[in-house]
């Protein structure tokens, strides 16, 4: 089966109501949890994707066992430090920096020697972030320039840490928190402020943490050393999958989205915030919170011209996987400069992404100047398209393949865009939802199909 797509026709006016696929964060943090606690965990509503997987299979390698019942995973944890692996075992983390980062953070225990692996992608992506506070943990951990094939031999000897996060990643926080759990006394984090699932999670399970939020900051302590019950969680829409479908309707003509059940909260609405700030109307119906986290149905219409935006760096990580949406709506539907700063993180996600979206919008039309990590995108509403594009997207970024379906869908042109099985990443049902919108889309064997008929 080919892997790419072909575009050549705008998506017509629609007014759905979807549901798309389930939050990534939460779905890997839930798993990985329920594979410290002490009993069986239920799951509901996990996050069917590739990441996901990845890391039942991970859990399952370690000697954790599960067993999925109609919409339910029942993961069955032996407390804290319960990993019991044989020996050389070799976890494959695919292409989540999430899954590699975390399960190295509760391995520092495990008595046996693990490798952690990964795809083309996450081997060229930066491990030295949790490598550098689990080693102050004690951790006996080594990899050849910091990244992946990654060794870790767990130790008896595991202190607590005093450490400074300020990139503001809650990979590398969350990191810390979970290699607290299994360290004697307080760990205490200083972290530049990022997406606060796990905090929240480790509230709900009663795991002793402290927050206290100073300015751009979170003072976090953690005490180790305190199991945790087994625990019910469903996971709520995400944030990341569903911006996709908002920015999509946004660029559309007379068309309007409903999306069920999608997580808000507030240190993941970088989007939401950024869209608001450039005159977008977007709605949250049926606001909810459950275990600590926020729910809502989002609502958004297409929308006129918007107004170009000074985006505050302090909103980069709650929009950190949203940015490629971000600069497309800026280039193709504002009448003026945006700016945008400080964007170096961009560069070390699942392909390197400041420098693609740059790409991207010169390939369209839409000038672009760049000072090391800052951007200004100079706005031409009412763009028209009417060239071939072809998207090679080499390091298969999930994101990198969405984006451009949407900017096909919305701006016109004959595109080919590569690599479509990457969206089992993070949303593998992508495609279909576009294709519940009336989004026409084309696969080379249905082409041949068709042609055969
Ligand atoms: C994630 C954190 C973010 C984000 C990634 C998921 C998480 O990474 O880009 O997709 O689940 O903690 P960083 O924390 O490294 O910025």
């Amino acid at each position: 089966m080919p892997n790419h797509i072909y575009i050549d026709k705008k998506i017509a006016p629609f007014n759905k109501i979807i549901q798309v696929g389930s939050d990534k964060s939460l779905s890997i943090r839930a798993v990985l949890l329920a594979s410290q606690a002490v009993g069986t965990s239920k799951i509901s509503n996990l996050l069917e994707s590739e990441d996901v997987l990845n890391t039942l299979k991970a859990i399952k390698k370690l000697g954790i066992n599960y067993k999925k019942k109609k919409n339910c995973y029942w993961i069955y944890g032996f407390g804290l430090n319960g990993f019991n692996p044989k020996k050389n075992t070799v976890i494959n983390a695919g292409n989540s920096g999430t899954l590699g980062r975390l399960i190295l953070s509760l391995l520092i225990k495990t008595n046996k020697k693990i490798k952690l692996i990964g795809d083309k992608s996450l081997s060229k992506r930066d491990f030295s972030r949790v490598i550098k506070p689990l080693k102050l943990f004690g951790a006996n951990i080594k990899s050849i320039k910091n990244s992946l094939p990654v060794n870790i031999q767990g130790t008896e000897f595991i202190r607590p840490i005093n450490y400074v996060e300020n990139i503001g990643s809650a990979q590398i926080k969350t990191a810390c928190c979970f290699a607290a759990l299994n360290a004697p006394g307080k760990t205490y984090i200083r972290a530049k402020k990022s997406r606060n699932h796990t905090e929240l999670l480790f509230k709900y399970l009663k795991i002793p943490i402290k927050v206290k939020s100073i300015r751009n900051f979170d003072l976090i302590e953690v005490r180790g050393l305190q199991e945790f019950n087994a625990f019910n969680y469903s996971i709520p829409g995400d944030i990341s999958s569903s911006a996709f479908f908002i920015v999509l309707t946004l660029l559309s003509k007379n068309s309007a989205i409903t999306i069920r059940n999608v997580n808000i909260n507030q240190s993941r609405l970088g989007i939401i915030n950024i869209l608001r700030m450039m005159n977008c109307k977007i709605t949250f119906k049926n606001k909810r919170i459950y275990k600590g986290e926020k729910s809502a149905d989002i609502y958004v219409k297409s929308s006129k011209i918007l107004k170009p935006i000074n985006c505050p760096s302090s909103l980069n990580s709650s929009a950190i996987d949203e940015f490629l949406l971000i600069f497309l709506l800026a280039g193709t539907k504002t009448n003026g400069i945006s700016t945008f700063k400080e964007l170096g993180e961009l560069n070390k996600k699942e392909s390197p992404r400041l420098n693609i979206a740059i790409k991207f919008l010169r390939m369209i039309g839409i000038r672009v100047k760049r000072n090391k990590n800052d951007i200004k995108i100079y706005g031409k509403p009412n763009l028209y398209l009417k060239k071939k594009y072809h998207i090679k997207n080499f390091l298969k970024d999930h994101r990198v393949f969405m984006m451009s379906c949407v900017a096909a869908l919305t701006l016109g042109g004959n595109w080919k865009i590569n690599d479509k099985d990457s969206i089992n990443t993070s949303f593998p049902k992508f495609l279909n939802i576009l294709k519940l919108l009336g989004a026409n889309i084309k696969w080379k064997n249905e082409k041949i199909l068709l042609l055969s008929q």
